[in-house]
């Protein structure tokens, strides 16, 4: 029995003194803030939005790139005159180049201590079978080719500071819930950011992967999501609605409104408004001496979705099939 105690007493004394030292550990931070650049991706609204926002606070000298004009004059007109605000759309080579020299122009010598890739789209999402090449390709050049296309652009800057590449991907990058490309490209980014980890700590250069939960933003917007859905459904070739069990054909009726109205409640209530709990894991990445391989991003994430990430394929299978509308197969 005293033995037994005292191996008890053992494990619980190493099991305290690791928390605390990776609860120290974690906390230390990087300093001179002011010195270091940060280049991010998708600002024009959400997470990126904000974070851009939160770290010109910190006082980072922030290049933040937005899709639309508009979108960069409303964050440069919200924000400090140190952040800079360029055009970038990540699908296109030229684009990121010509962002590429201006950024170079910024850091100078110095070279970029933060790339963030966070740009992404969702749409077209639905059944596999309601999809055609380019619904895939449209998602994946900005979700996928363009993160690879603007890491890899900008990956000498990066390590000329020996800095830190933060790639935003998704629990749906663990947990194929959906049809269409949306998790094809999220398993990607992660595929991506661990190579790309592996390759570049050599050279000190960090990789964080950020996989949020669900948050309210325009990814989530449940009705260009609906919308979108209605869009494949009418294009549909007639024996394939039929397959679905859907008879008439009027826009009200495709698919099944009531399971698709079941979706959008699940979302509504999935989708949590705070997106700062993502944004604080962004910064954490880009601040913390030692920052973390991956962050799950929401309680949704950390409690739900990646601890069903690593059960039995079945378990996801009844909780996708739960929550995704079903087709009325007879
Ligand atoms: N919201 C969530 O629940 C959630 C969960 C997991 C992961 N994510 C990921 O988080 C990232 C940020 O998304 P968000 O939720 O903050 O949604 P968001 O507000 O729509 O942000 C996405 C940003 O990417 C921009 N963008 C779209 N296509 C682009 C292109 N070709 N080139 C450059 N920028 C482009 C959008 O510009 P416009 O607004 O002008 O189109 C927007 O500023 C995305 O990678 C998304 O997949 C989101």
């Amino acid at each position: 029995i005293f033995l037994s105690h005292l191996a008890l007493s053992c494990l619980v004394a190493f099991v305290a003194f690791a928390a605390i030292r990776w609860f120290i550990r974690d906390s230390c931070k990087v300093d001179a803030f002011s010195q270091k650049h940060v280049f991010i991706t998708g600002c024009d609204s959400g997470f990126g939005n904000l974070l851009a926002r939160q770290l010109d606070g910190k006082g980072f000298k922030v290049i933040a790139a937005c899709f639309t004009e508009k979108g960069a004059a409303d964050l440069a007109a919200a924000s400090s005159p140190r952040l800079k605000t360029l055009q970038l759309d990540v699908t296109d080579s030229a684009s990121i180049r010509r962002a590429v020299e201006f950024v170079s122009g910024e850091v100078r010598e110095r070279g970029l201590w933060g790339l963030v890739n966070n740009a992404g789209r969702s749409i077209p999402i639905g059944p596999t079978e309601w999809m055609q090449l380019e619904d895939f390709t449209k998602v994946l050049d900005v979700n996928l080719i363009g993160v690879i296309d603007v890491t890899l652009q900008f990956l000498p800057l990066v390590k000329k500071a020996r800095g830190r590449v933060v790639n935003v991907a998704s629990i749906l990058g663990r947990l194929s819930l959906t049809g269409g490309a949306y998790c094809v490209s999220k398993w990607g980014v992660e595929a991506f950011s661990d190579s790309l980890r592996r390759n570049m700590h050599h050279f000190g250069i960090k990789v964080s992967i950020i996989e949020p939960g669900f948050f309210k933003t325009e990814v989530t917007r449940v009705d260009l999501i609906d919308a979108d859905l209605r869009r494949l459904w009418m294009r549909l070739p007639q024996d394939v609605k039929d397959s679905y069990g859907i008879i008439q054909m009027t826009p009200d009726t495709f698919y099944s409104l009531s399971d698709v109205r079941m979706q959008d409640l699940a979302m509504g209530l999935l989708c949590s408004s705070d997106i700062s709990k993502v944004t604080r894991c962004m910064e954490h990445a880009l601040t913390a001496r030692h920052p973390r391989t991956r962050y799950g991003a929401g309680w949704d994430a950390k409690l739900f979705w990646i601890p069903l990430s690593y059960l039995p394929s079945f378990v996801a299978d009844f909780v996708a099939n739960a929550l995704l509308p079903s087709p009325r197969v007879e």
